[in-house]
């Protein structure tokens, strides 16, 4: 059995933990690098226990103990020598590691679907080469259910929840405070998925992210409020397939970093009958305006994905400070993508600029609304 050097970028996140509870568990992984934003309590913590070579922090506040590392290098030393990279950091922060890891030819374990939705155009050699391994549930579904599939496939549903909102009378949504938006009923995890699972703004971004990892394919999406079937594949024959299970992010987690072919631990132990009814239903986009514009951006292309993730990111941060409410999110992601003018993605630079831009514009409309 050979040993498995894990970089885990993002690791003091919900993603993040989890990761480390698998390489925990796993003496054929071992941990080489953690990094954080700004959480040092706990990124000394993780440090202490699992002795990874490097610990790094990029946005340290107070006093940092000087075998933290920190600084300008902190991505590059954190991700050179690795053998797979976990990307679990939030947001179009993550987009620069993920080009990382393909300039320097290592396997993505992708949790960061942001990186996919505003970079995309910017990831296709490492999509191409196959070293782009999913992490999120429903694309880790869809990649093992293509795994031993030979014919071509028909399309793909991809499962939702329907977050916070699902059952919320919709003349309350608009003006739902964030205590309510961040009870999901099936999946915890950070503050922001979780706005965007209500939002279904995540789900739009993952329709845009089965696009890039599975090209060609047709992707619908499905509500399913148990979140047990974790995403389906239709077959030429018109059947389906899918993996079921309790929602548990450890499974995708260790199959990325297991991938191709590692043997698997168990980590599931529900049987059927702990499942109770499975309901499927068609989405309701009076309840989620925000869906289908951010589905757009995406066939749209060029920058308006990286506009739309960035206006979302400043909006979903003022709701979550109390500055606007939650039905303004929607409107301001549409009011930044109006004014935007689009431009064709040639490099990180161009993603980075569109993602100042729109954060400036969308920063201008929280002011005016608060
Ligand atoms: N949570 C899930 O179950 C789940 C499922 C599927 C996909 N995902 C995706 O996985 C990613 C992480 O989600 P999460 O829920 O784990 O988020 P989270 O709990 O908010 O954690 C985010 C992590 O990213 C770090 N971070 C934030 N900004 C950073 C920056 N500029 N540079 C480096 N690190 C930074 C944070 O560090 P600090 O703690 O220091 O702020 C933290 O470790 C997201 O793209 C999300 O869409 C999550």
């Amino acid at each position: 059995m050979s040993i498995r050097k894990v970089a885990v970028l993002g690791s003091t996140g919900s993603v993040g933990k989890q990761a480390l509870e698998i390489i925990d568990a796993r003496p054929d992984l071992e941990l080489h690098s953690i990094l954080c934003r700004r959480n040092i309590g706990l990124l000394l913590q993780q440090k202490e226990k699992f002795l990874p070579s490097i610990s790094a922090i990029v946005s340290p506040e107070g006093n940092i103990p000087p075998d933290i590392i920190k600084g300008a290098e902190v991505l590059d030393q954190a991700v050179e020598g690795a053998d797979i990279v976990l990307n679990a950091i939030v947001g179009s922060a993550g987009l620069r590691a993920s080009i990382l890891c393909q300039k320097l030819d290592i396997p993505l374990a992708l949790a960061n679907k942001e990186s996919l939705v505003i970079g995309g155009e910017l990831l296709r050699d490492h999509l191409k080469a196959g070293k782009v391994i999913p992490v999120d549930s429903e694309h880790s579904t869809i990649e093992r259910c293509l795994q031993s599939e030979k014919r071509p496939v028909r399309g793909i549903t991809l499962t939702a929840s329907g977050g916070s909102v699902l059952l919320m009378p919709i003349d309350e949504i608009r003006t739902a405070g964030p205590e309510r938006i961040l009870k999901h009923p099936t999946w915890e995890m950070g503050a922001r998925i979780t706005v965007d699972s209500a939002t279904m703004v995540n789900k739009a971004y993952e329709v845009i992210e089965a696009g890039w990892l599975f090209e060609n394919i047709p992707v619908e999406v499905v509500i399913h409020p148990q979140s047990i079937v974790h995403s389906f594949i239709r077959l030429e024959d018109g059947s389906w397939k899918a993996l079921l299970g309790q929602p548990d992010m450890r499974i995708p987690i260790q199959f990325a970093l297991e991938w191709p072919d590692r043997e698997l631990d168990v980590i599931a132990g529900d049987k059927p009958f702990d499942w109770g009814t499975l309901a499927f239903s068609r989405m309701d986009e009076e309840r989620y305006p925000a869906f289908n514009t951010v589905v757009q951006t995406g066939i749209d292309g060029k920058t308006f994905p990286a506009v739309a993730n960035a206006a979302d990111e400043v909006a979903v941060q003022a709701f979550l400070d109390g500055r606007i409410l939650f039905g303004n999110i929607a409107e301001i992601i549409d009011e930044v993508l109006s004014l935007h003018r689009s431009y064709h993605i040639r490099s990180l630079e161009d993603v980075l600029e569109a993602d100042r831009n729109a954060r400036t514009v969308a920063a201008g409309i929280v002011s005016k609304l608060c």
